[in-house]
C-alpha cells in the first residue's frame, strides 16, 4: 500500500513539474510575444516619424506590376507579390504582362481551389500552404495572392475552379489551414476577393445587392474566418460594387466590418486596376493600390494624387500614416527586417510533388460506379481505350491569374501508359475536339463549341469496341473554367455528351472521367454510362493521381464541395433569374438558400448533391449521441459516433454534421454544415468520433437587432455522408 502511495506521490510531482514547465515556458512565449510587439510598434512608430510624405505614399501604391518600392534610405526592403492560389506564378515582367521568360521559375502546381475543397481534408491545405510558403519565399516574394474563397453562388462563374464551395464552413475550415501554413513561411497571405466577387461578368462594374443576412451567414464567414481565425496578413478588394460602393472603397465593408468587426490589422490592397479614386479611398481604409494600366505609376490614385490630397487637406496625414503602419507591420510579420531569421525557402523538392500528388488524389470524388466496374485490374485485362482531348491536355498553365509554369505536368494518358503499358495495350482516340478559344475578356471564344464531330466519334467507337475497358476523359478545360469571364451554359462542350453515349453503346464498361472546376450537367449520360469519376484539374500530378484511383491502387475520398444541379435552372440564383444580373445589378435575392441550402429547403432533387462521394469500400455509422439533451446558450455540443469500414479495402470517410432549426421565427435553410471529419479506416475498422459545435453557432443573423441570435428550443443534428444522406439523427434543446 505504502509503495502504491509512494508511486502516486512521485507521479502528482513529475506532472506537476510538466505542468509548471508548459506554464513558464507559455508565459516566456508571452512575454517574448509582448516584448516583440511592443519593438514591433516603436520600431513603425519611429520609421513612419523619419519619412517624408513622397516615402509614406511610396509604399501604397505599386512601382511595376507585381512589385511596391521600398524606401532605401530607412532600410525599408521593396515589397514582391505574386500569383496564386495554387502555386507560385512565373515571373512576370516589370512593366508588361509578358512572362520574363526566367528559367529558374518553374513550380509545383497544385489542383486548384475546388479541388482542394474536395479533400475535405484542411491537413493537405496545411501542407499545400507549406509548399506554397517555401517556393514563394525561394522565389523571394513576400506576399502570395491567394487563397481565393468566394462562395460558388452559380455554376457558370468562371473562377469556380479557383474558390473551394458553395459552403461557407468548409471554406473557413480549408482556408485557415491554408493560411496558417503559409505565413508560417514568412509569406503574407492575400484572402481573395473582398467581397461578392461571385460572378466574371462585368466583373469591374456590377454592383452587387444582398441582404445583411445573407451577407453575414454565406458570403462573409469565410472571409471572417481568414482574419479572425487564419490571421491573414493582406486582403484583397473585389472588382465589383457592394451596395452602391465599390469595394475598394467601401466604408462599410472596410471600416465598419473588416477593420472594426474583425478587428484587421494588416493591408487592404485592390484587385488589379480596382482603384476608382483618391480620397474617398483613402479615407474608407484602402492600404495599397495595385496594377493600373497607367504608364506613368505617380499619377495612380494613391500615388501623387494622394500626395496633393494630403496637402489640401483632404486626407489627414495621420490616415497615411495608418496605411504606412499596416504595410509595415505586415513587413515585420513576414520578417522582412531580419532577412537571417526569414525562412529561406525551397523549390520543386520530392516532398512538394507529393503533396501535390496526395491533393489530386483525396481530391477525386467518384460519382457513380455501377456493376462496381471501378476499380480497373489493371493485371487482369489486355486493352484499354482512352479517348477525349483531357486525356493528354495539360491544363496548369492557363486560367489566368492562377495559371502555374508547371515543373513538369503528368496528363493521364502518359500516367496510364506509364504505369499500364508494359502488359496492357493502350489504345488512343481523341473523340472530341477542342473547338473554342480563349480571349481575355469575352467568352465569345466558348460559342460555336458544340459541334458533334463524327468522324472522331467513329474512330472513338472503333478503339472502344477493340478494347476491354475504355475510360473517357471529358469535362471542360480552361476556356471554360477561367478567370475573366462565365460560361453561357453548364452543358458538356464539343458534343462529349453524344460521344460518350455512343462509346459506351459499344463498349458498355466505359468510365467517365470529368475534368472541371465547376458544375456541368450529366444528366445527358448518368444512364448511358456505368462510372463517373470526376478528378478536378488535378494540378502537376493529375495523371498519376487520377490514374492509381482508377486502378484502385487509391480509394475515391472526395466528396462533391458544391451541389451538381440536373439542369442550370434548378440553381437558386438561376431559378430566380438573378444571374449575370441586368443593368449592372446583381439582386442576390436567393438569399441564404445558396447551393444545397437551396435544393434541401426547396425540396428539389440535384444530380449529385453537396458533400456526395462514393468509396470502393463501404462505411456504416453508429451510436450517434449528444454529451447533453439541453444547452445553454453559450454551450458546446459534444456529438459522439463510431465510424465503421464495412468492407474491404483501406478508404476514408468524409462524416458531415448537419444541423437544422425546424421551428424558428425566420426562414432557416433545412440543414447547413456545422461540423465534419475526413476519418481513415483499415477494413473491418471502427474508430469513434466526436464533433463539437458551439450552441453560438446555431444561430441566425437577425436583421432587425443586427446580432446573431440563437432562439431557444429544438435543434436537429444530422449526421451522414452528403446533405442529401443522413443516416442519423439526434434531437437537442437549447434553453
Ligand atoms: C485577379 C486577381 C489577381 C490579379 C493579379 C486580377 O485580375 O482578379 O485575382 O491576383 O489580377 O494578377
Amino acid at each position: 500500500m505504502n509503495v502504491l502511495i509512494l508511486k502516486l506521490k512521485i507521479m502528482m510531482k513529475t506532472c506537476f513539474q510538466i505542468l509548471s514547465f508548459i506554464l513558464l515556458t507559455a508565459g516566456m512565449a508571452n512575454a517574448q510575444q509582448t516584448l516583440n510587439d511592443n519593438y514591433q510598434k516603436e520600431k513603425i512608430r519611429s520609421l513612419i516619424s523619419q519619412m517624408t510624405l513622397q516615402e509614406k505614399v511610396s509604399l501604397l501604391h505599386a512601382n511595376s506590376k507585381f512589385y511596391v518600392s521600398g524606401v532605401k534610405r530607412l532600410g525599408i526592403p521593396e515589397w514582391a507579390l505574386s500569383d496564386g492560389p495554387h502555386g507560385v506564378r512565373a515571373e512576370i515582367n516589370r512593366h508588361d504582362w509578358a512572362y520574363a521568360g526566367w528559367t529558374t521559375d518553374s513550380a509545383t502546381c497544385f489542383p486548384p481551389g475546388t479541388a482542394l475543397a474536395a479533400t475535405w481534408n484542411p491537413a493537405l491545405a496545411v501542407k499545400q500552404g507549406l509548399v506554397l510558403g517555401e517556393e514563394a519565399r525561394f522565389r523571394k516574394k513576400d506576399v502570395l495572392l491567394g487563397p481565393g474563397i468566394n462562395i460558388i453562388r452559380s455554376p457558370l462563374c468562371g473562377r469556380n475552379f479557383e474558390y473551394m464551395s458553395e459552403d461557407p464552413f468548409l471554406i473557413s475550415k480549408m482556408a485557415v489551414a491554408y493560411i496558417k501554413a503559409l505565413q508560417s513561411k514568412d509569406v503574407a497571405v492575400s484572402v481573395k476577393h473582398w467581397i461578392a466577387n461571385n460572378q466574371e461578368t462585368h466583373r469591374d462594374s456590377v454592383d452587387v445587392q444582398m441582404s445583411e443576412r445573407a451577407l453575414r451567414e454565406i458570403y462573409l464567414p469565410g472571409f471572417k474566418a481568414a482574419v479572425t481565425e487564419g490571421g491573414a496578413y493582406t486582403v484583397m478588394a473585389a472588382y465589383n460594387k457592394f451596395r452602391g460602393d465599390w469595394c475598394s472603397e467601401n466604408e462599410y465593408l472596410n471600416r465598419q466590418i473588416l477593420r472594426k468587426e474583425l478587428g484587421f490589422k494588416g493591408v487592404l490592397m485592390t484587385d488589379w486596376a480596382a482603384a476608382h479614386t483618391t480620397v474617398k479611398a483613402a479615407l474608407t481604409g484602402l492600404d495599397l493600390e495595385m496594377g493600373t494600366d497607367k504608364k506613368d505609376y505617380n499619377e495612380w490614385y494613391f500615388a501623387d494624387p494622394l500626395i496633393k490630397a494630403v496637402e489640401r487637406g483632404e486626407v489627414p496625414l495621420s490616415v497615411v500614416d495608418e496605411k504606412v503602419g499596416n504595410v509595415l507591420r505586415v513587413m515585420f510579420k513576414t520578417k522582412m527586417f531580419d532577412e537571417s531569421n526569414r525562412e529561406k525557402g525551397k523549390m520543386n523538392t520530392p516532398e512538394h510533388q507529393k503533396a501535390a500528388y496526395n491533393s489530386a488524389a483525396e481530391a477525386a470524388v467518384l460519382l457513380q460506379n455501377k456493376g462496381n466496374i471501378l476499380p480497373i485490374s489493371f493485371n487482369k485485362i489486355k486493352s484499354v481505350a482512352i479517348i477525349g482531348d483531357n486525356a493528354t491536355r495539360k491544363q496548369c498553365g492557363a486560367g489566368l491569374s492562377s495559371e502555374i509554369k508547371a515543373l513538369y505536368e503528368i496528363t493521364p494518358l502518359e500516367a496510364i501508359k506509364q504505369k499500364f503499358g508494359a502488359n496492357v495495350k493502350v489504345n488512343f482516340a481523341r473523340g472530341y475536339e477542342k473547338q473554342s478559344t480563349f480571349k481575355e475578356g469575352s467568352n465569345r471564344g466558348q460559342s460555336n463549341s458544340d459541334n458533334v464531330d463524327w468522324k472522331l466519334i467513329q474512330e472513338a467507337v472503333k478503339v472502344a469496341k477493340e478494347s476491354d475497358v475504355v475510360i473517357i476523359f471529358g469535362g471542360l478545360n480552361h476556356d471554360f473554367d477561367t478567370e475573366s469571364f462565365d460560361r453561357q451554359n453548364m452543358d458538356l462542350p464539343y458534343g462529349q455528351e453524344v460521344l460518350m453515349r455512343e462509346v459506351a453503346k459499344a463498349n458498355p464498361k466505359t468510365v467517365v472521367v470529368i475534368v472541371a472546376g465547376s458544375p456541368v450537367k450529366l444528366a445527358g449520360i448518368v444512364n448511358q454510362v456505368p462510372a463517373i469519376l470526376w478528378s478536378w484539374y488535378g494540378g502537376m500530378e493529375a495523371g498519376n493521381a487520377v490514374a492509381d484511383v482508377l486502378s484502385g491502387k487509391v480509394n475515391p475520398s472526395g466528396k462533391l464541395p458544391f451541389t451538381i444541379p440536373v439542369a442550370l435552372d434548378q440553381s437558386p440564383a438561376h431559378a430566380l433569374g438573378n444571374f449575370p444580373g441586368k443593368d449592372l445589378k446583381v439582386n442576390y435575392e436567393e438569399d441564404v438558400l445558396v447551393g444545397y441550402r437551396w435544393f434541401d429547403t426547396k425540396k428539389i432533387q440535384p444530380q449529385f448533391p453537396f458533400g456526395y462521394g462514393l468509396s470502393y469500400t463501404g462505411f456504416a455509422l453508429s451510436g450517434f449521441s449528444t454529451d447533453k439533451n439541453i444547452y445553454e446558450k453559450d454551450g458546446i455540443i459534444h456529438a459522439k459516433f463510431a465510424v465503421k469500414n464495412t468492407g474491404r479495402r483501406y478508404g476514408a470517410e468524409v462524416v458531415q454534421l448537419y444541423v437544422s432549426d425546424p421551428v424558428s421565427s425566420v426562414l432557416r435553410p433545412e440543414k447547413e454544415l456545422k461540423a465534419f471529419e475526413k476519418v481513415f479506416l483499415q477494413p473491418g475498422e471502427t474508430k469513434t468520433v466526436e464533433l463539437q459545435v458551439k450552441v453560438s453557432d446555431l444561430a441566425f443573423y437577425d436583421e432587425t437587432k443586427k446580432t446573431w441570435k440563437v432562439e431557444a428550443g429544438e435543434f436537429v443534428l444530422q449526421l451522414g455522408n452528403s446533405s442529401r444522406n443522413i443516416s442519423k439523427t439526434v434531437k437537442i434543446s437549447v434553453k
